[in-house]
């Protein structure tokens, strides 16, 4: 077991002092948790394979499954990437920092474990002071997944991390809850036309405004159980952000949804279990048995976005055993929350 430390740091403001001691943990080959505009994620020195493997280890994440590696400037895709594609250059000028992970043909100086032994490798620069100045005083590309237990709900605040990853890690920097709340979108460069494998915090609606032509890989959509039979990211075999208690999706028409939530809820509630409903604003009234919680409301998917993994977690806490969770617009973020549950539920879907 080690000794978490947990370091309070202002988010728009870190002190010099705590950025400077976590940045020495890093460059030691330890492991720091810290905030991004997304989700908390798991940081080791991308160029050193020891402190690499640690962070697998630590987060019991299988080895061919690579994290992304965060940098504080463009110029170090150009170290890290080759045959960066003026494309790549563009989204990078427009959408960085912020939460877009794009894929390119990694470089020579990248250790084969910070990119699970692929051709490729994950870059993005995160939207977070925090985050820049830790990469910054490090002096490294700091490769980091996110900082839960593989499998789990991703962490929106430096307890789900704690909760997971305490006695594993060095220190985690708490800069408070996380922005955006759903992970970076992921957009495959290496292929014509761009996929995204993964949506998350840029939505393909803006992409594909921006780009003119993208597709939408069928895992990133998650409506079926796709069998990914290439390893092109490695990530989409694997269940993810499961929460203990078993995870149904309901999706459909409102009214169909909240009917068919009730005849399920209650036929469970008969059966002795403990139930879990996850709402909206306006639906949440409508339920009258099992832990009733609400993401926010239908118009603003930000706020969906912002509440999904912390709801999960708060259902195990409770004890619930199963989860009746209401399907959103998949519009914007909301894609990215539907691609979570989906998943979440190992593609125990229901459509009414
Ligand atoms: O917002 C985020 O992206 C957060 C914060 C911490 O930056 N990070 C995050 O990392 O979600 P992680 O490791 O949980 O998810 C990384 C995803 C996985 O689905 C992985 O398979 C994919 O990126 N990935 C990494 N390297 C890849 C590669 N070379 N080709 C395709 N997919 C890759
Ligand atoms: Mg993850």
């Amino acid at each position: 077991m080690k000794k978490t430390v947990v370091l309070k740091v202002d988010p728009k403001a870190p002190n010099p002092e705590i950025i400077r001691l976590a940045a020495d943990i890093i460059r030691n080959g330890g492991l720091v948790a810290f905030p991004t505009e997304t989700v908390y994620g798991l940081g080791a020195d991308a160029l050193n394979p020891k402190a690499v493997l640690e962070v697998f280890k630590a987060k019991n994440r299988p080895l061919d499954n690579p994290p992304i590696v965060h940098v504080a400037d463009i110029a170090d895709v150009h170290r890290l990437a080759k045959d960066v594609p003026a494309k790549a250059v563009k989204l990078m000028e427009r959408f960085w920092p912020g939460p877009l992970t794009l894929i390119l043909k990694r470089s020579e100086i990248v250790p084969s474990i910070t990119v699970s032994g692929l051709g490729t490798i994950a870059i993005r620069m995160p939207k977070h002071e925090v985050a820049l100045a830790l990469i910054r005083e490090s002096g490294c590309p700091i490769a980091a997944p996110s900082a839960n237990m593989a499998g789990r709900p991703s962490p929106t605040t430096a307890e789900h991390v704690l909760e997971d990853l305490g006695g594993r890690i060095d220190a985690i920097l708490d800069a408070g809850p996380t922005q955006v709340g759903v992970e970076s979108t992921v957009l495959d460069l290496t292929v014509e036309p761009p996929q995204i494998l993964r949506p998350g915090g840029v939505p393909y609606e803006d992409l594909k405004e921006f780009l003119g032509d993208v597709a939408l890989h069928p895992v990133a959509v998650a409506n079926m159980d796709y069998i990914v039979d290439e390893a092109r990211s490695p990530g989409m075999k694997y269940k993810h952000y499961a929460p203990r208690a078993k995870l149904i999706v309901v999706e459909g028409e409102t009214i169909a949804v909240i009917n068919k939530i009730k005849e399920l809820a209650s036929m469970y509630v008969d059966k002795g279990l403990k139930v879990g409903i996850l709402s909206t604003d306006e639906t949440s009234p409508k339920y009258d048995i099992g832990v009733v919680k609400s993401l926010g409301s239908r118009s603003n998917l930000l706020e969906i976005a912002r509440s999904v993994f912390k709801l999960l977690r708060e259902f195990d806490k409770e004890g619930v055993d199963i989860i009746l969770a209401e399907g959103v617009p998949s519009t914007g973020l909301g894609l990215a929350v539907m691609n979570r549950l989906r998943k979440a539920s190992g593609y125990n879907i229901i459509r009414v």
